[in-house]
């Protein structure tokens, strides 16, 4: 039976997510998964379409933007099964055959599929391509992987600049190159890696604290020769690489797992078991973040499935203290803070989130998006340069507030609204289904009267 206190409204394209506690509160219990993890699941498909032989995923996560992935490989030749849960089949190209499309790629809203994809088009020879996405992908800076793709001797072009999309790409066969990133970027990291692929020699990246390291992890599960020094957060790729298609199992997004991890914590008297979280070191800043502040969380039945370590995390409530958030924490929580921000706003004292500049380029920008629609609600959070000031512990009041078509931000006013007074409404609601489609049905789910 759907819970009466989470209704949505169909327009055209666009959705209305209303949400209603009772003037007494609600609670937010059960046992529930979470959809597989954004990463991985566009990682599995790139790496599955360039390999060569067949690549099985189980659990890739059925969002918007895998889905961009997938059709952008599908145009270029390789072989995707239907896209499902329980298992996808890729029946891999062989590294180096990515056929020339026809038509303008479109990544859409996904800066992980432009990014990576980059790398793989800027080093297929006399093939060219051309790649576009959404509005707000085509606002996205992309000069910090053509930069240095170039300096590998890529060809590509773009708006203002060769920095925005859509992009024009001629592909050449690169030198290899030691790039120092000024960010540290698993999307920058990514590029170059895949870009080092047939690169003949050692292709380098060394970044300035360690991001996500996932590709790291699946090529080296596909067959590639990586060198990691995690001293100096340097990652080299020994060119030119085999790659051989490999089972992926894909965890439940960590990045997901959180809207509810924070919604336990924030709604009083609440018990949620969230099953099959990936907890891979470079993404659990928001566990850390959240044991700072007092929440009650625990990893069970921890275990490793394919190359990914994974847990179930139990959660109850707990009245929050704030924290400051800042410096290396911050790559391994960057999709976090629109929700962390959401804790902080119910949590005792003052939150400071600080170097958190990157959240101004994501889907949106993320800390103006999050600060004035929790404003709108009641909350005191004054915007940074680089950052977000937060005064918790004033109530919040339901109210229209708009998702500036970001999926995090949709999903974080939903969890706020939770625990706010009267009815919520958030406008361009949809945009959770970029990262998770069944969002809307699992609150429905775990939300009791
Ligand atoms: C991602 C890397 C991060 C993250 C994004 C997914 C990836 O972006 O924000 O959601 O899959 O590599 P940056 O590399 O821009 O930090």
């Amino acid at each position: 039976m759907p819970s009466p206190i989470v209704t949505l409204h169909d327009a055209i394209a666009q959705q209305d997510l209303s949400i209603s506690p009772p003037p007494s509160g609600l609670s937010v219990g059960g046992k529930i998964a979470v959809p597989g993890d954004k990463s991985i699941s566009h990682r599995a498909l790139m790496l599955g379409a360039i390999a060569s032989g067949e690549t099985t995923i189980e659990g890739l996560l059925l969002g918007e933007d895998p889905r961009s992935t997938a059709s952008c490989f599908q145009a270029m030749g390789a072989e995707i099964s239907p896209l499902n849960t329980e298992k996808v089949i890729v029946k891999g190209i062989g590294l180096g055959n990515l056929q020339e499309p026809q038509d303008v790629l479109n990544a859409r809203n996904s800066g992980t599929t432009i990014r990576l994809m980059l790398g793989l088009l800027a080093s297929h020879r006399d093939r060219f391509f051309t790649v576009t996405g959404d509005s707000s992908l085509r606002s996205r800076p992309m000069s910090r992987v053509i930069k240095p793709l170039q300096q590998m001797g890529a060809q590509i072009w773009g708006r203002k600049d060769n920095s925005l999309a859509p992009l024009a790409v001629r592909g050449q066969q690169l030198k290899p190159s030691h790039y120092h990133s000024p960010i540290a970027s698993a999307q920058v990291k990514s590029c170059l890696l895949l870009a080092g692929l047939m690169t003949e020699g050692k292709t380098t990246i060394t970044e300035p604290s360690l991001s996500r390291d996932h590709s790291e992890r699946m090529l080296q599960a596909f067959g590639a020769q990586l060198e990691i020094d995690p001293e100096t957060h340097s990652v080299t790729v020994i060119g030119p690489a085999t790659l051989q298609g490999q089972r992926v199992i894909v965890p439940g997004d960590i990045s997901s797992a959180a809207f509810w991890l924070v919604a336990a914590s924030i709604v009083p008297s609440s018990e949620l078991l969230i099953e099959n979280v990936g907890i891979n070191p470079t993404r659990t800043g928001i566990l850390e973040v959240l044991e700072m502040m007092g929440a009650d969380i625990r990893l069970e039945n921890k275990r490793t499935v394919t190359g990914e370590p994974v847990a179930d995390l139990r959660v109850r409530s707990r009245q929050l203290k704030a924290c400051t958030i800042e410096g290396n924490l911050i790559p391994r929580l960057i999709d976090e803070i629109p929700i962390l921000a959401v804790a902080a706003v119910f949590a005792r004292g003052t939150t400071i989130i600080r170097d958190a500049a990157e959240l101004r380029v994501k889907e949106s920008d993320r800390l103006a998006a999050i600060a004035t629609q929790l404003n709108r609600m009641g909350a005191r959070i004054t915007e940074l340069s680089d950052g977000l000031e937060i005064a918790g512990g004033t109530p919040l009041k339901g109210t229209e507030v708009d998702s500036y078509t970001d999926h995090r931000i949709a999903m974080s006013l939903a969890i706020a609204a939770l625990n706010a007074q009267g009815t919520t409404t958030i406008h361009r609601a949809e945009a959770a289904a970029i990262s998770y489609p069944e969002f809307v049905s699992t609150l429905q789910a775990v939300c009791r009267n």
